[in-house]
């Protein structure tokens, strides 16, 4: 069976990674992970992938332009075969020239059901604004942050009493339930030519 080879990017501990990996593992996943890389040479993540069997790439931005770290990391993803690239928990804004390059095959987990809470923080802001309901979304990666067409969303309720943390803490368990199937559907139409 084909299968769609992905690139998953990362920048510390990567249990969304993980989370990917170990669906990728079941019977009849239409992807599988064919690299992992991350901005930090010391993320966790990419000592789990190795100890995984995954290729890895770990390469720091610091002191570099955009551009030119995007270029190195887009030369490793096509150097590993992968057609599409997964973000997960990479905290870096993309160059305008890698998106375009993967235009429509970039996907991205964001801690909120989007189109609510773009960017950081985005726990404490459902818990500021009085939401009952926080959650997880997956989607396509364009241009401007956060903001392509949504693939997948899981609601999780926000109790009375959650901090910052326990919701994300639950938001992450949803997170790791909702990014693999929305990758292998995606997958799936991508094989198939759509
Ligand atoms: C996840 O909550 C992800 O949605 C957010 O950062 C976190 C990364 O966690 N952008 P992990 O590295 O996947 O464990």
């Amino acid at each position: 069976m084909a299968k769609l080879p992905v690139a998953v990017l990362i920048s510390g501990r990567g249990s969304n990674m993980a989370a990917l990996l170990y669906a990728a593992r079941q019977p009849d996943c239409p992807y599988e992970i064919v690299l992992v890389a991350a901005n930090d040479p010391a993320a966790p993540g990419l000592d789990l992938a190795a100890a995984e069997g995954i290729a890895t790439f770990g390469h720091s931005h610091k002191g570099m332009a955009r551009a030119d770290f995007d270029a190195i990391l887009d030369a490793e993803i096509r150097k590993s075969g992968a057609k599409a690239i997964a973000l997960a928990g990479y905290m870096r804004l993309l160059s305008p020239a890698l998106v375009d390059g993967w235009a429509g095959h970039i996907l991205n987990i964001h801690p909120s059901l989007l189109p609510k809470y773009k960017g950081l923080d985005t726990h404490q802001r459902a818990l500021d604004a009085g939401d009952t309901q926080a959650g997880c979304s997956v989607h396509i990666v364009t241009a401007a942050l956060d903001d392509g067409p949504v693939l997948a969303q899981t609601k999780v309720a926000i109790l009375p009493g959650d901090t910052a943390d326990s919701l994300a803490a639950r938001v992450l368990m949803a997170e790791h339930q909702t990014y693999a199937p929305a990758l292998a559907a995606f997958a799936r139409r991508t094989l198939a030519g759509g």
